[in-house]
């Protein structure tokens, strides 16, 4: 949050491998017919990635369709207010999110100017904590208040951060994983697995950490990253406090721009239409082998249509309110929603004067210089987090009003903000937006299995990443791993696929 972390040696080098962009080992000889056609269902960064990382493992003759009803970038998406335009969804990207940093490389983008913040933490009544522009006072009031829990949390992010960062050369090399179990193994082993079937809470107290320490410090960045409690699983707790690591930045232009940006790149075609089916049909082969292909049936302005693919790729989680596909003929069958729920957070962008006294403080509003304000997890506690945000592009002379002057502030909430609820907060608004997000999975472990990703011999699953956590790298990640693994399972090229023990096999290559 405050105090800066080395970045590991071993990061620093896969960083350096990663940008080389070239895969060394991975491209093994053809060993059957190339696939004619592929279909992404989904264009958010997850099916927009897999379309690029397909065209990469498949070469540029097959042809490659991704189906989208919305608009693309999904879960990643902006709003217009004013003169100028603001996330709404996905908001920011730690800066060891190595396939985001290397989209925008590939793609001409950039990262957004940074305009520095202050963090403070509401309790419902006031203020228990609030950064200031001095360092060592920050680290000093830390210390007095939660002794080296903070530091002891720095290092025990990092340590996981650490193992998470095998992910990539284990891409690099072009290994994929058949489960999200086994890609969590490959990376941490079964401490990683332990990790993501115990609550954050277990995790932590079970590490040393104090109560108050969790209450205070972890539960408002669980709250403003996930909207959910300390009872998250262990694993995506490391990444939401990862995300409170310094050097977090997001895309100028917004961030849904690297998804438009790889669908162009991938030259893969976009049909604006809903899949609604998929089904699995027979077909003699050439060598007179009845082979399967997928028919995929959709609906889109000009009616319903349907047409016959090798692969598949489902980038859009099947589950409750988030899509409805019927998988026809499969055998066993394949659920059109698997168990569990996507948790709700509301964003709410209010353009207006806010009342600083109803965050418990004395300060003027022209001096006031917080801009993202967490809360502890408390009874009636209405809203998850409230910040001061920036336009998708900032322009050259811009700097972040005071809280004095109107501007943009983000609410994130469980439920819809009534008027009176506004009231409270703003002292008057020229404009508010709302959006409903099935956000990310409800999070409560112990849980059962996880999603395949395999749901058929050549159909595959994305979002089953998100259990493990949901996040724009991890679906760039799945993307990765689910193009290498249908390419590795169309050449039946079995000895990149589920290896152990990578980690030690390939520290030699390095
Ligand atoms: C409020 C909020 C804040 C967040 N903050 C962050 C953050 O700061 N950093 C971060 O890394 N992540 C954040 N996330 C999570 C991140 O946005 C998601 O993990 C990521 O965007 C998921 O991408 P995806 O492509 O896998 O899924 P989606 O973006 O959901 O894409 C799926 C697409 O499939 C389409 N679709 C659905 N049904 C069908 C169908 N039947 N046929 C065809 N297409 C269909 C949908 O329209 C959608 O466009 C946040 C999410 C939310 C909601
Ligand atoms: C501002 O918030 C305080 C504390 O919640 C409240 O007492 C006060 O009435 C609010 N001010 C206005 C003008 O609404
Ligand atoms: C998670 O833990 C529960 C019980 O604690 C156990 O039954 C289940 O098999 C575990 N799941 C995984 C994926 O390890």
């Amino acid at each position: 949050m405050m105090i800066s972390r080395t970045m590991s040696i071993r990061a620093l080098l896969f960083l350096g491998l990663f940008q080389a962009g070239q895969r060394s080992l991975a491209s093994a000889p053809e060993v059957k017919d190339p696939p004619k056609r592929i279909a992404v269902v989904g264009a958010g960064i997850g099916g927009t990635a897999t379309a690029y990382f397909l065209r990469q493992e498949f070469g540029a003759a097959v042809k490659i369709d991704v189906f989208e009803p919305g608009t693309v970038g999904g879960r990643l998406a902006t709003h217009n207010m004013g003169d100028y335009e603001y996330e709404t969804g996905g908001a920011v990207i730690h800066p060891l999110n190595l396939h985001m940093k290397h989209f925008l490389e590939r793609l001409g983008l950039s990262q957004r100017r940074d305009v520095p913040g202050k963090m403070a933490i509401f309790n419902g009544k006031e203020l228990i904590f609030e950064e200031s522009d001095w360092f060592i006072v920050n680290f000093l009031r830390l210390l007095w208040r939660y002794g080296f829990n903070f530091l002891r949390m720095q290092m025990w992010v990092e340590s996981v951060l650490d193992k998470f960062m095998r992910i990539y050369q284990y891409q690099q090399f072009g290994y994929s994983f058949t489960s999200v179990e086994k890609l969590l193994h490959a990376m941490g082993g079964d401490d990683f697995l332990t990790l993501a079937n115990q609550t954050l809470e277990e995790a932590m107290l079970g590490e040393g950490f104090s109560q108050s320490f969790l209450n205070d410090v972890v539960a408002p960045v669980t709250r403003v990253n996930y909207g959910q409690s300390v009872r998250i699983n262990g694993f995506v707790g490391a990444v939401s406090l990862a995300g409170a690591d310094p050097g977090l930045w997001a895309v100028d232009g917004g961030n849904k721009k690297v998804c438009s940006g790889l669908l162009y790149h991938s030259k893969a075609e976009l049909i604006p239409a809903r899949v609604t089916s998929i089904a699995v049909k027979l077909r003699p082969s050439k060598a007179g082998i009845t082979a399967s292909l997928y028919e995929v049936n959709y609906v889109g302005d000009s009616g319903s249509a349907h047409s016959l693919y090798d692969i598949v790729i489902v980038a859009t989680p099947l589950h409750q309110g988030k899509s409805d596909i019927t998988f026809a003929g499969f055998s066993p069958p394949i659920p059109s929603q698997y168990p569990g729920r996507y948790h709700q957070t509301v964003t709410t962008l209010v353009h207006g004067l806010l009342n600083v006294s109803y965050l418990g403080t004395s300060e003027k509003p022209s001096t006031f210089s917080v801009s993202d304000v967490l809360t502890t997890d408390t009874k009636g506690s209405i809203i998850n987090s409230l910040s001061s945000i920036d336009p998708v592009h900032i322009p050259p002379s811009y700097s972040r009003p005071p809280a004095s002057e109107s501007k943009v502030w983000k609410v994130f909430s469980p439920q819809p903000l009534s008027q009176e609820q506004l009231r409270d907060m703003f002292l008057s608004w020229d404009s508010t937006s709302e959006t409903k997000w099935l956000a990310y999975p409800a999070y409560n472990p112990p849980h059962r299995r996880t999603p395949p990703f395999i749901l058929h011999e050549r159909l595959y699953y994305l979002n089953a990443v998100e259990w493990a956590a949901s996040a724009m790298e991890m679906s760039a990640i799945s993307a990765r791993n689910l193009a290498l693994l249908a390419h590795h399972r169309w050449n039946s090229q079995v000895g990149r696929i589920d290896q152990e023990d990578l980690h030690t096999r390939l520290r030699g290559e390095l």
